[in-house]
């Protein structure tokens, strides 16, 4: 288990002092996939080398498997690190090192024998799918692939945790995918604690359990993906949610809608935690008989549950109308009007 209590990190600048983390409890349990999302200066990567020692705190206490990371010599964060492995955005190979021999860096730090080791990277190599490409340098591969080493290295001393700083943010949709899925993969097969930050809201949604949504160096929203990305309370995770729900792209229908609907109501429906969001709403049209267009839809699915949201046009509300919105709602399906008619 990992935990923060009251944690905060200052950075002396010109301009004074800037809090980059601000008073943050965390709590991560075991063979969790753990995310922490927030845009461009929140302090996600400040929080994230905390976990590891490589930045100090300057109060609270970090607690990893029980060690205080803090109060750790310098001998013992070493071995500490070796059960804490790092991705990172831009891979940090070593250049002149071929695959293998990035792999096996970290075995020859620990001084694990040459056979033992050499077994060791293959089982590696064959565990992120790096078969055939051991004697390659890394300027022979592609975004994906480098990942891979990097994935393949973070492992090579068995940690218990795996720390991701937007390792998937250089990849494009299709790799980030494959490497979402790598991690996953690993995350069941040896248990490992998982925990991954990111400015990306579907990278967050297709792997994490938990989310910790971050700003201005504080943790504004925390809890199970489906909950905080469901049903988002602070502005900032509201915003992710928008953008992942491709809601410009909404509101651009929606305004097309506005105008060949020009009378009647225009409602979102929008539903949580099930993927009978959809069938419901459309049982309900049928139960009630009512005249309803639906006219734009869009689910997204987590890794505990989907959300989404349907934009329906109503031509009159009435008694019968006002039943079937109780009913949905019993089923979890809140209504909102975007414009009446
Ligand atoms: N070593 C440092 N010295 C001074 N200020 C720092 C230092 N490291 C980070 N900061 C500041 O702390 C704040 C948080 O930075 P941090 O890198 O943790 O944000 P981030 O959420 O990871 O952003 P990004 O998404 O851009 O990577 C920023 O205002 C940054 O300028
Ligand atoms: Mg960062």
């Amino acid at each position: 288990m990992i935990t923060l209590h009251s944690v905060v990190k200052e950075f002396a600048t010109k301009k004074g002092t800037l809090t980059a983390v601000d008073h943050i409890d965390l709590q991560i349990n075991d063979g969790e996939i753990y995310g922490v999302i927030g845009f461009s200066g929140a302090g996600k990567s400040t929080l994230i080398r905390m976990f590891n020692g490589l930045e100090k705190p300057t109060a609270g206490d970090v607690i990893v498997g029980g060690d205080h990371i803090a109060e750790l010599s310098m001998k013992d964060l070493r071995k500490k690190r070796q059960k804490i492995g790092m991705i990172f955005q831009h891979f940090n190979l070593l250049w002149s090192r071929t695959v293998f021999d990035n792999i096996a860096f970290p075995l020859e730090i620990a001084g694990v024998p040459k056979v033992e080791r050499e077994q060791r990277v293959n089982e590696l190599i064959r565990m992120v799918g790096l078969t055939g490409r051991e004697k390659a340098f890394p300027s022979q591969l592609s975004g994906g692939q480098k990942q891979r080493v990097g994935i393949a290295r973070a492992l090579a001393n068995d940690p218990t945790v795996l720390l991701c700083d937007e390792a998937t943010s250089a990849l494009d949709p299709q790799t980030t995918d494959e490497i979402l899925e790598l991690l996953v993969d690993i995350n069941r097969k040896i248990g490992l604690t998982i925990i991954l930050i990111t400015h990306e809201m579907q990278v967050i949604r297709k792997i994490c359990h938990k989310v910790a949504v971050m700003e201005n160096g504080r943790v504004v929203e925390e809890g199970a993906v489906l909950s905080v990305f469901g049903n988002p309370q602070s502005a900032v995770t509201r915003r992710f949610v928008k953008d992942d729900l491709k809601d410009v792209e909404v509101e651009a229908s929606i305004n097309e809608i506005f105008e060949s609907y020009p009378t009647g109501t225009i409602l979102r429906l929008k539903f949580i935690g099930s993927t009978t969001g959809q069938p419901i709403i459309s049982k309900m049209i049928r139960k009630y008989n009512l005249d309803m267009n639906v006219l734009e839809g869009h689910v997204n699915h987590t890794q505990n549950g989907s959300f989404g949201h349907l934009i329906v046009h109503v031509p009159e509300l009435d008694e019968r109308t006002d039943e079937m919105f109780k009913e949905l709602e019993h089923h979890g399906v809140k209504a909102e009007v975007e414009r009446h008619g």
